[in-house]
């Protein structure tokens, strides 16, 4: 078995920093909204994705061929769209932790190293579980009910790049916070191929962190839940773009939004951009910071995750 480290666990950084990264990570977790709240971003994706599939595709979800690039460890919108009907499939590097057995802990081990199988394992029953249980109730209140078994020919454990599918194989391709951590190299084969598996009514929403905004460095302490929060800091606003003496705990392409787009539109009408939380930051960028980061315009400065709405410019 060929053993890919996961893009989450991948980066080259002192043990020190790392066990300093997952416990903010993990206070972080601890933080983070209790009961529907919890699952509210996979409800407004699930809205979200109805929506602009309908306006741009005219299709529904359900039995919409969708397929995810870079699913997480924890597959819960592939699991949330399949219990809307939708035709699922999805692939990442890292083997998800489905059920929660030692023999799956395992496979994780021997593909994607002990890090990532510590980190999967205990996440499973501290947060995953819980978690499970809030969407399957939401789920249930939409009259539909959420499920974690999926053929081994709907999750594929590789490179995105590396997967070979027909033409117009799907209506839908969603990702994100996944594009950032690819490699430039596998882009550029996976952008084109993503315009040929497309039905030629189809759209892909791809949703990456950009770079260049104050999140952009993956640095846990300028994560976009906190960005605006006063709490004691060892690194300072767009710490990567500046003084960048501290490293994420995760492989980054360093792509800015003017990168994405240049790629993108190649292969791709963009019929939208879409930036998440617009002007996050703001109140950092002081005179001086400004004057440090005159190259980057204020467009990179404020992306953060930006949903690019993409259309195949030909048929493949
Ligand atoms: C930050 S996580 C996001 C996971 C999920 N989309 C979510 O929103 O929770 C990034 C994921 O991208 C995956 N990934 C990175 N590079 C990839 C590649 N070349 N092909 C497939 N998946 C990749 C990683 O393994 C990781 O699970």
């Amino acid at each position: 078995m060929r053993k890919t480290f996961s893009a989450s666990s991948s980066a080259s950084i002192s043990f020190k920093e790392k066990v300093c990264e997952l416990y903010n990570i993990f206070r972080l977790r601890l933080l983070e909204p209790k009961g529907i709240k919890k699952v509210e971003r996979l409800l407004d994706d699930l809205e979200e994705y109805s929506n602009k599939l309908f306006l741009y595709a005219g299709k529904s979800i359900e039995n919409a061929r969708i397929l995810e690039i870079g699913f997480g460890a924890r597959p819960l919108r592939m699991a949330l769209l399949k219990s809307f009907g939708a035709k699922i499939k999805g692939v990442d590097l890292d083997v998800p932790l489905l059920d929660g057995k030692i023999s799956e802990v395992v496979k994780i081990w021997k593909k994607n190293g002990m890090e990532r199988a510590i980190k999967s394992f205990i996440r499973f029953y501290l947060f995953d579980l819980a978690e499970r249980k809030i969407l399957s109730k939401a789920t249930e209140l939409r009259g539909k009910k959420l499920t974690f078994s999926f053929s081994k020919d709907d999750l594929f454990i590789c490179d995105a790049s590396e997967l070979e599918f027909d033409s117009h194989s799907f209506d839908l391709i969603i990702s994100e916070d996944v594009f950032e951590h690819i490699e430039t190299n596998s882009l550029v084969k996976l952008i084109p191929k993503m315009a040929h598996w497309l039905d030629p009514s189809g759209v892909a929403f791809i949703r990456p962190n950009i770079y260049t905004g104050i999140c952009g460095g993956h640095l846990t302490e300028w994560f976009p839940s906190v960005v605006n929060s006063d709490m004691k800091r060892r690194s300072e606003p767009w710490e990567h773009l500046r003084k960048r003496r501290f490293q994420p705990n995760t492989f980054l392409n360093r792509l800015s939004r003017k990168d994405y787009r240049s790629l993108f539109s190649q292969y791709f009408d963009i019929l939208e951009e879409e930036v998440k939380h617009p002007d996050l930051g703001r109140k950092w960028l002081t005179a001086e910071i400004q004057e440090e980061l005159k190259d980057y315009p204020y467009e990179e400065l404020f992306s953060n995750t930006v949903l690019f709405v993409l259309k195949p410019k030909k048929i493949y």
